[in-house]
């Protein structure tokens, strides 16, 4: 469970994020929309105790970020708009690296098993500076699931992926929530949020302006109410 309470991020003077109050249960899925440079990419490096906010508090399981980050961070797995890969490792030292800094048991074994999962074990020896982008974004998705984290934030995980590659990485989602984890997805991709999340919010100008639940995967209720939102109605 996530709980976020009028967090704001100030830098250069410029207010990134203007007071973000939001609850997450445990086991939601929720997408993140809204234009460029909203604040979402901000808010979720905010959650994944990879930049101090401003002010407010974050709560993890009830845990206080702010004095349990070490802790909190052992939860998450965080996937970036870059890949945090090793350009000069393989798939499977980068998997055995991240999943021994978690603690990951049997860690070559669950390596192998991921990497086949997202459809490269023909590539599992071949450095990663050899690999297309999209091969890129598969390995860095096993990368942030190889300790089976509780909660997923994904930063336009969907970006350069094949439609393969796209319902595998919502394959993963999906079966990762039938686990209990608990999902924060920023999109652009609107058919994708609609296709796997239960929620949406909308961020404009480092607030939250809309936030609702999707039933029957309605990609066009989910287009409509973001258009209200950029044409400034509420
Ligand atoms: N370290 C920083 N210093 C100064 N300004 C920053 C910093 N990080 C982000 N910003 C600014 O904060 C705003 C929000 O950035 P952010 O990356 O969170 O947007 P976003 O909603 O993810 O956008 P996009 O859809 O383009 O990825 C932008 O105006 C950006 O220039
Ligand atoms: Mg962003």
């Amino acid at each position: 469970m996530i709980e976020i309470k009028n967090l704001t991020k100030q830098a250069d003077n410029k207010l990134i994020l203007r007071g973000v109050d939001l609850r997450v249960e445990k086991g939601e899925t929720v997408a993140i929309l809204g234009p460029n440079g909203a604040g979402k990419s901000t808010l979720l490096k905010v959650l994944a105790a990879l930049i101090k906010p401003t002010s407010g508090q974050v709560l993890v399981n009830g845990l206080e970020l702010k004095k349990n980050h070490i802790e909190i961070k052992k939860l998450l797995g965080y996937l970036p708009h870059s890949s945090l890969l090793y350009d000069h490792y393989s798939p499977l030292e980068n998997l055995v690296f991240f999943g021994n800094i978690y603690g990951v048991k049997d860690v070559e074994q669950k390596a192998i098993k991921l990497i086949k999962e997202v459809g490269l074990s023909f590539f599992l020896n071949e450095p990663v500076k050899n690999f297309s982008r999209g091969m890129i974004q598969r390995i860095a998705i096993a990368r942030a699931i190889v300790h089976d984290p509780e909660v997923l934030l994904l930063d336009e995980p969907h970006t350069g992926l094949d439609q393969g590659a796209i319902s595998i990485l919502n394959n993963v989602i999906l079966s990762m929530k039938e686990k209990g984890t608990t999902t924060l997805m920023v999109t652009h991709d609107f058919k994708q949020a609609a296709e796997i999340c239960d929620r949406v919010i909308i961020v404009k100008n480092g607030k939250i302006v809309d936030d609702f639940k999707i039933e029957n995967r309605n990609l066009g209720y989910v287009s409509g109410k973001y258009e209200l939102q950029m044409e400034g109605v509420s």
